[in-house]
This record gives structure tokens, sequence and C-alpha cells, in this order.
């Protein structure tokens, strides 16, 4: 099999070869694309030394049997559409295409069945609606879920390598609106008209996406913290029906990608290699139909690189 990966050098494109590895796929062939600032350094691979190459239309042309975008949103735009018309697959992990309604978005234990008889361009979602749906949706399948409150506390690794210099390097420019060491930022990307924030609408669309669901109800408010790897959310959720809250605990227990920890928490510096999407602290909300909780996920892998690779792997067993 042929892959090629469109920002190996990040923080993601690297995870990616990781979890593909990990995932145990058969590679014949790995293409390593990145900036022209890149291009002819090496990266490791199972063993070997491979040279990254520059990104150019006439490379996306090439054909491969799937290509992992994870580059930013303006690169994806302009080469993702090239890749696909040459009759590649791809899976774009930047905001690109996600809200295109012609372009499914996936995580693949909820609705990978989007993908029957699919073939083109397929988003991944953003990394704090992953690691909240993955508990979500176990729950959603027994008792409908008809509110979603969150807050987030997202690491600095969320953007990539400069948010990681941000914290680590006083010296360098920081690439966020105000100090980020011993502090708390409260809006990740712009605000909007609406009040919230691009990454607390980005919560709310891709839930009603994901979930092919117009109805449900979802406020967040996205919060930057002096993390690097890790991002932890309070979750609230009101249902359809009063619960039994054995039920509920049985159903996490069961959950696909999901770690359910009854006695005790996790912070985001135990989180190691893990690949599931912990959730914590579960106790009653305000009644007997609404219920709160705590979760985190390590975001390069939940958040990205690990999603693209099982979207990968379902394409592959489909
Ligand atoms: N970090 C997360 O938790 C997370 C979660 C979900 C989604 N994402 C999305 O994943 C994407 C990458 O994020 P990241 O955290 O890996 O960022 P990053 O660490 O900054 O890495 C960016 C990658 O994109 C490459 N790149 C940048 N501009 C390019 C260009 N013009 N042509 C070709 N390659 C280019 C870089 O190559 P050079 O090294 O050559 O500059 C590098 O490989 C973004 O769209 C981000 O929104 C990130």
């Amino acid at each position: 099999m042929k892959i090629g990966i469109v920002g190996a050098t990040g923080e993601v494109g690297r995870m990616m070869l990781t979890c593909l590895l990990e995932q145990k796929i058969e590679i014949d062939e790995l293409v390593l694309i990145a900036s022209k600032k890149s291009a002819g350094t090496k990266v490791a691979f199972a063993g070997k030394m491979i040279e990254v190459e520059e990104l150019t239309e006439a490379k996306m042309k090439d054909t491969f049997d799937y290509l992992l975008f994870s580059a930013g949103g303006a690169v994806s735009r302009k080469f993702s559409p090239i890749a696909e018309d040459a009759g590649n697959t791809v899976i774009d992990n930047s905001s690109a295409f996600r809200q295109d309604p012609r372009i499914p978005l996936v995580i693949p234990e909820i609705n990978g069945s989007v993908l029957d008889n699919y073939q083109g361009i397929i988003a991944n979602p953003n990394c704090s609606t992953i690691q909240m749906l993955l508990p979500l949706y176990a729950i959603h399948k027994v008792n409908k879920i008809k509110k979603i409150v969150v807050s987030t506390y997202q690491s600095v690794s969320g953007s990539g390598h400069k948010g990681i210099n941000s914290l680590l390097k006083a010296n360098e420019e920081s690439i966020y609106p105000r100090k980020i060491e011993h502090n708390v930022i409260p809006l990740i990307g712009s605000l909007l008209p609406s009040g919230y924030s691009e990454e607390e609408e980005k919560m709310r669309f891709e839930t009603q996406k994901i979930f092919n669901d117009k109805e449900i109800l979802v406020s967040a408010t996205t919060v930057r913290v002096p993390v690097l790897y890790g991002h932890s959310e309070s979750i609230y959720i009101e249902l359809e029906n009063s619960y039994d809250m054995e039920e509920i605990k049985q159903v996490l227990r069961q959950a696909e990608s999901v770690r359910f920890l009854e006695e005790d928490y996790i912070t985001p510096l135990e989180l190691g290699d893990s690949d599931d999407s912990f959730v914590c602290r579960l106790r009653e909300g305000v009644d007997d139909k609404s219920l709160t909780f705590w979760n985190v996920a390590n975001n390069i892998r939940v958040g990205a690189a690990t999603n693209a690779v099982r979207i990968l792997k379902f394409l592959i067993n489909r």
C-alpha cells in the first residue's frame, strides 16, 4: 500500500507515523511531505530514514492509496482537491472541509457507516470534539442526549509546534493573544458575532453533524491552559429520560475507545501513549436526567492522529 503524509514533520504528522506502526498498517511505500523548509531532512520510520519531500501540485497528482493531510487549513484547501481529482482518498485533519455538507466528518466508532461507497476527501473532527463524543455517543445510544454544556482545558500542543514553543521558549514570539505561562486564556480561535469563539462553534457544529442530530444543543467554553500535551473537559449533559447510574456506568465500561475510571481520576501528565478517551469523576447533575463528568485524552493521538489512522483502517477493512 502507498501512503502519503502531508505535514509529516508536524506534531500530528509525526504521531501519524507512530500510529501507522502501532495499528500495523501494511505499507509498501511511504511518502513524507512537508514545506520547502523541511525538504531534504530525514525522518525515521520502522528502522529506516525517509527523506521529506516538498509539497507540490504535481506530487498530489501521483497515485496514492491514502493521503493523510495535517498541514493546516490553507494547505488542505489548495492541495486536497488536486489529490482528490487525481483519484486519491484524502483524510484531512484540518478544519477546511468539516462544514462542507458533501464531505463526511468521521469518528469511525460512531459514524463510520457514512463512508459506505464513499470516495474522496474525508474530514477528521476537531480534537476537543472527538474526545468528548467517544463517551457521549455510548450514552446517547441508550438515552438520547438533548443538551451538552462543556468547558475545555486545552494544551498548547493543540496549536502545534508554535504553541509548544510559546509556552517553553520565553524569548520566542508567542502565538497566543495573552501570556500563556502561569495563565489561562478563555479564547481559542477568533471571537464570532454569536459571542462564541471559532473553537466553540466547531464543537457545536461537529457534534450535530457526527450525531446526525440538528436538535442537540451544545454550549462550549474553550480555554487554553499551560499544559504541554492532553486536553481536559468538564462535561455536563441533559438526557431525554431519567437514567439508572449503574446502567450508565455499564455503558461506559463497554464503550469503544473509552476508559472509565470509577474510583480514581486522571491528569494529562498521566495519559502516556493511551489512545483512549478517559472518563472520571462521573456523578449526577442537577436532577435524575442530567450527568456530569471529567474527560481527559491525548489531543495529538485521540484528537488527531489516532482518529485519522482509525479512519484509514476502517476504509481498508470495509
Ligand atoms: N495539534 C493538535 O492537537 C491537532 C488536533 C487536531 C487537528 N490538528 C490539525 O492538524 C494540522 C497540523 O497540526 P500540527 O499540530 O501538527 O501543526 P505543526 O506541528 O505546526 O505542524 C505543521 C505541519 O504542516 C507542515 N506545513 C506547514 N505549512 C506547509 C506548507 N505550506 N506546505 C507543506 N507543508 C506545510 C509543516 O511542515 P514544516 O515542518 O516543513 O514547516 C509541518 O509538517 C492543523 O491543521 C491542525 O489544526 C491539530
